[in-house]
């Protein structure tokens, strides 16, 4: 059976698709297949003939050769960059849990691990019945939260924790990533959340604009997540 993660974060702009690229990089020097999946992309930009999402395009690109088609990997795509299930409803569509889980398993079949980036944190909805937390228990995986460190982290680190195990997932291990390159004390907040979140740190981002995911993946410690 195919395994994989769902990657959340602290909130939206924190760093999940650069870590889901590097942990795509780093599952892949591993020897292991791997398949990005960006299930629901809101803001679209114009590619070839068509749209795609910029995430999308950086975890295909993350995959390598063997990368799935970007509709593959993201088969809601939304134009306007906003709350999914606000750009859907201004396009007139719904988003629907059935689908999203067979275009995953139609991907997880023909690899052997498959990176999930979520939309914004954790219970952003994306539909009126339903959230980013549904469908990562519906997945059924295990979670990695990117916190992106600056002033605030803790609460909202320590907040999507807690909720990731009241739906009874797995915190399989969390990503610090440095997006702030003024945050004080930057140490003493990952030390704290060391402490707090009983889960595994895969591994500290430092601030680097402009990275190569590539560049980065040797900074995470994958073995918590193939145990
Ligand atoms: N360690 C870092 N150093 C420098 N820039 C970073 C770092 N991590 C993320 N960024 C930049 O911050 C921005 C947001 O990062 P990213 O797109 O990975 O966040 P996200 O959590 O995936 O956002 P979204 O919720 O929109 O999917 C990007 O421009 C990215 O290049
Ligand atoms: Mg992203």
């Amino acid at each position: 059976m195919s395994r994989g993660v769902f990657v959340t974060g602290t909130d939206t702009g924190v760093g999940k698709t650069l870590a889901a690229c590097a942990l795509v990089q780093a599952l892949r020097a591993r020897g292991l297949r791997v398949a990005p999946m960006k299930p629901v992309a809101a803001g679209a930009v114009p590619r070839g003939d068509g749209w795609a999402n910029e995430d999308t395009l950086a975890l295909v690109e993350a995959a390598g050769p063997d990368a799935p088609a970007p509709e593959e990997v993201t088969p809601v795509l939304l134009r306007e960059p906003m709350a999914p299930h606000v750009a859907a409803a201004r396009e007139g569509r719904e988003i629907r849990l059935e689908p999203l889980l067979d275009a995953h398993r139609r991907l997880a079949v023909r690899r052997d691990f498959t990176v999930v980036e979520g939309v914004g944190g954790f219970l952003v909805p994306l539909a009126p019945s339903f959230d980013a937390r549904d469908l990562a228990v519906a997945l059924g995986l295990p979670v990695v939260l990117v916190v992106g460190l600056r002033l605030g982290c803790l609460n909202h680190a320590l907040l999507t924790a807690e909720s990731v195990r009241a739906c009874g997932l797995r915190l399989a291990g969390w990503i610090a990533n440095a997006i702030d390159p003024a945050m004080a004390v930057a140490d003493e907040n990952v030390a704290a959340l060391a402490q707090r979140l009983h889960a595994p740190l895969i591994g500290r981002l430092p601030w680097s604009p402009g990275a190569n995911p590539a560049d980065l993946a040797g900074l995470l410690d994958t073995s918590p997540l193939l145990g």
